[in-house]
């Protein structure tokens, strides 16, 4: 069985943008770009074969060169991204060596770089098992649906919180699976924000396993602190 990794890094962190910032992927965490971060932590996972990184065309020389500074090896490999996300991680699926049925692939947004091994290895043992499997945390606070209105927000109903987790990622699923999610929603135009919305709209079963909060999305200005403040501790 081979495990494969997509990290999508093509964005171009509009709301990290405010501040002038570079992309938010090249953004630099005790001096690492968040992007080296995300590596390091899937290379420490043996059971990864390869690593595909979707980077911007502009991008791909930096990106080599990073590769080539820090040593990651011949597991990693840069290919082109697209304009959304999910178009970014369909132009990695399509460069995967053809695999094997029970071959995994696996997705993390390289803007997330305090993914640990042990979790990583968490989420190949539940695709192993159920076909599918994707990090989330359970929600704390109370979730409100509302309904937009000119003033901001009217709430229409509150949604018991142990129904709700939070997605991150690693999101993944058997090669075929995520193949043939990715089919179904390019045949019917649909965008998702993650991997798992492909998968549960093809009717493809998909497991939670329990992440932490720390493996959070640097989005937003303060969010490098947030980060910091995490591998402090
Ligand atoms: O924009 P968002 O925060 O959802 O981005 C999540 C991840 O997807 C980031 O690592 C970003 O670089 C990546 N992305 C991409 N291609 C795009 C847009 C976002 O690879 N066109």
């Amino acid at each position: 069985m081979s495990v494969f990794v997509i990290l999508p890094a093509a964005g171009i962190g509009t709301r990290m943008a405010s501040t002038g910032a570079a992309p938010k992927q090249f953004l630099t965490l005790k001096g690492i770009p968040l992007l080296l971060h995300s590596l390091r932590a899937f290379l420490a996972v043996p059971r990864v074969t390869a690593i595909y990184v979707a980077v911007r065309t502009s991008e791909r020389a930096r990106v080599a060169a990073l590769i080539a500074e820090h040593n990651l090896g011949e597991k990693v490999h840069v290919v082109t991204g697209g304009d959304s996300r999910q178009d970014s991680v369909s132009r990695a699926l399509a460069a995967l060596p053809s695999t094997a049925e029970n071959d995994i692939v696996l997705v993390h947004d390289a803007v997330r770089p305090l993914i640990d091994p042990t979790t990583i290895g968490r989420t190949i043992d539940s695709i192993q098992k159920h076909g599918a499997a994707i990090v989330g945390t359970p929600a704390i606070d109370t979730i409100k649906q509302v309904e937009r209105t000119a003033d901001g927000a009217l709430i229409t109903a509150t949604i018991p919180r142990e129904l709700i987790v939070h997605a991150q990622t690693p999101q993944g699923a058997r090669v075929p699976l995520m193949r043939q999610a990715f089919s179904e929603a390019a045949a019917d135009e649909f965008i998702g924000t993650d991997e798992a919305s492909l998968l549960e709209r093809a009717g493809i079963p998909v497991f939670v396993v329990q992440g932490h909060a720390r493996n959070f999305k640097v989005t937003q200005p303060g969010d490098l602190e947030i980060a910091e403040f995490y591998l402090a501790g």
